[in-house]
């Protein structure tokens, strides 16, 4: 396993479009190496999310997972540990939520992205396997921006506008309602 260089926004990288893979692939040595080492990359940064372009491979794959600590606020729910391959999102339902994110791509910053509510994705898994799940609130939002990055898209490109854009350290000295530290994603 290896931890992995992290592409920061400027990197062309980041705004190419990803290639999806077909199952073949995705139970190569390749990509199953990837996969490691990009879980092991995630919790090197401590990020809730990571997608493939952010080290540099331009293939449809992210993953993500967080398990809160004891002092993170109930807000940050888990989020189970995931490995998607060629994610589709359907938006379940039309409620939107605007909150707080951050990317490992745009260090140190932190704004407000509204996001749907409720999502069903569609993806492969890791074993190749064709898997559907339904996610809700902060699991939604991280999946939402992870295949956001499989399109070349950006959190700030998300934002309705830019007022809420906040250093790290200033959001936890001054964001209303939250102490805590928003993982990066
Ligand atoms: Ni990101």
């Amino acid at each position: 396993m290896s931890i992995l260089k992290v592409a920061r926004m400027g990197h062309p990288v980041l705004r190419t479009r990803t290639r999806p893979l077909d199952v073949g692939e995705v139970k190569s040595a390749r990509i199953q190496q990837l996969i490691d080492d990009m879980f092991e990359t995630m919790a090197e940064y401590e990020g809730v999310g990571l997608a493939a372009p952010q080290v540099h491979q331009s293939v449809r794959l992210f993953v993500a997972g967080f398990t809160p600590g004891p002092d993170d606020d109930a807000e940050h729910e888990r989020v189970p540990l995931m490995a998607l391959i060629n994610p589709e999102i359907t938006i379940e339902a039309p409620e939107i939520i605007e909150d707080w994110e951050g990317c490992l791509s745009i260090p140190d910053i932190r704004g407000k992205v509204p996001r749907a509510r409720q999502i069903v994705v569609r993806a492969l898994d890791r074993r190749g396997k064709r898997v559907e799940l339904v996610a809700k609130g902060f699991t939604a939002r991280v999946i939402q921006h992870e295949t956001d990055h499989l399109d070349g898209v950006l959190f700030f490109d998300r934002m309705k506008d830019f007022q809420s854009l906040t250093f790290l350290e200033e959001f936890s000295r001054y964001a209303s309602g939250r102490s805590e530290v928003v993982p990066a994603e």
